[in-house]
């Protein structure tokens, strides 16, 4: 255990990830739960902390590192220039006395196996300590640094929302609340509220949803009462206005048809626990995952792993009377919560989704019943992910009818309806709901 502490300890491993982020373009879910495995319990969280923060921050930390270390490091050295973004971090951001965020850092090169940095990383942030004003002004004079967002994705959001881009990238930049969903088959919102109350966990009704909770501070999951019995799920309150659009009525068949996690599967299954709901996904890995959670929250569904655009190969030609398509995106609504998109996406990507939406909404059309209901749905807060998506659907299909929400879900968009991040306190997030007539 000693052994393993050593090459593991919160800033070297938190280097070694963000060093992944950047250069292999690799997600931080994924990398991050797995290396949290092989640190010491009390050195998880700040290693957790120190990832996030960093991505979130990265494009000013960087203008700030760029200004510090005048030659770029190799390639092969990544984990030393994500090591001093990850000093900066601290130093900037953290409540950690300025010697322990200092020392501590510099102890990590020799845990990353490459004491020769020592010097440079001690050189350099003491150098930022010493020159702070003059070095932050500088870095600010940067678009990108001082919206710590990518030049491409500001002007993007800046050319969708002209009235609301400068809020849009400062949500971004927060910690998201965490929001609970209660299972209403096992519990009410109100015992659950005092379940929570009894180990002391702060938290309300949250206003928008039927079934949520939001928590005064975020906590982990094993911390809240009956969890792992299915009382509860983590989903933002935005997340759970989908179900209630579905308008579901017992006896209906359902396609949830790019179901993982099964975050909306199970909340479809919550309300309407007899129907047969079947959940499809792209990838049999994720699939697993929906499978966790109907055991967990005490639900079924039939799993499928298929592509949903290959309808030959997955449907039984039986039409469904509901179609949710939570659609792959860009994720630009929910960057608070997964900051790596920053680094991940490419100005290239949004026309490249928008194609894979537009080719699920052309397949899946087809399998719906007469008068049943689509649900299209993003977590991107992109036109052309949404609004404009849907306006050229309904072009291409005139059998097709917009279905106007009886409770909207957010703003109402051209076609559909538009949250954007931070609305509400909630994830940013698109609805369009078509009849088929
Ligand atoms: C936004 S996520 C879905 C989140 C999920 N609905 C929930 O609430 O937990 C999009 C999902 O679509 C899946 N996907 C992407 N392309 C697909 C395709 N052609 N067929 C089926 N699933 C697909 C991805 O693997 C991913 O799990």
């Amino acid at each position: 255990m000693a052994k393993a502490n050593q090459k593991h300890s919160a800033r070297a491993s938190a280097s070694r990830i963000i060093a992944e982020v950047l250069q292999h373009h690799r997600s931080l879910n994924g990398i991050l739960s797995k290396t949290l495995l092989l640190l010491a319990e009390n050195e998880r969280s700040l290693c957790q902390q120190i990832c996030y923060g960093v991505l979130r921050w990265q494009p000013q930390l960087q203008a700030i590192a760029d200004q510090l270390v005048k030659k770029p490091l190799k390639n092969k050295d990544s984990d030393i220039a994500a090591l001093l973004l990850c000093g900066l971090y601290q130093l900037r951001n953290m409540r950690i006395p300025e010697h322990a965020a200092l020392s501590e850092t510099v102890n990590a090169c020799k845990t990353l196996g490459k004491p020769w940095a020592t010097g440079l990383i001690n050189a350099s942030l003491r150098n930022y300590l010493r020159n702070k004003t003059t070095i932050e002004e500088q870095a600010l004079q940067q678009n990108s640094a001082r919206y710590a967002h990518p030049d491409w994705l500001i002007n993007q959001y800046r050319h969708d929302w002209p009235e609301n881009w400068q809020s849009i990238l400062e949500t971004n930049n927060q910690q998201p609340p965490m929001m609970l969903r209660v299972n209403q088959q096992l519990t009410s919102r109100e015992l659950y509220l005092s379940q929570l109350q009894q180990v002391n966990i702060a938290a309300e009704m949250l206003s928008q949803t039927p079934e949520g909770i939001l928590l005064e501070q975020p906590c982990d999951v094993h911390q809240l009462p009956d969890f792992s019995d299915g009382k509860v799920s983590v989903q933002d309150g935005a997340a759970q206005l989908v179900a209630e659009l579905l308008n579901i009525k017992p006896g209906q068949r359902i396609l949830d048809a790019c179901a993982a996690p099964g975050g909306k599967t199970c909340h479809i299954l919550e309300t309407q626990p007899d129907n047969e709901v079947i959940a499809l996904d792209i990838d049999p890995l994720r699939l697993q995952s929906i499978k966790q959670n109907t055991d967990r929250l005490k639900l079924k569904a039939s799993l499928v792993a298929a592509d949903a655009n290959d309808t030959t190969h997955w449907w039984d030609g039986q039409k469904f009377d509901r179609i949710l398509i939570d659609a792959p995106c860009s994720g630009t609504g929910v960057i608070r919560r997964h900051p790596d998109i920053k680094a991940l996406r490419r100005p290239q990507d949004i026309a490249d989704l928008a194609e894979k939406q537009r080719l699920l909404l052309e397949n899946l059309w087809p399998l719906l019943n007469t008068d049943g209901l689509l649900l299209y749905t993003t977590c991107s807060a992109l036109k052309q992910e949404n609004e404009l998506q849907i306006m050229n659907f309904l072009q291409q299909h005139p059998e097709a009818q917009e279905q106007i929400a009886i409770n909207p879900p957010a703003s109402r968009a051209t076609v559909g309806y538009q949250r954007l991040p931070g609305d509400d306190s909630l994830d940013g997030f698109y609805y369009a709901c078509l009849r088929h007539r």
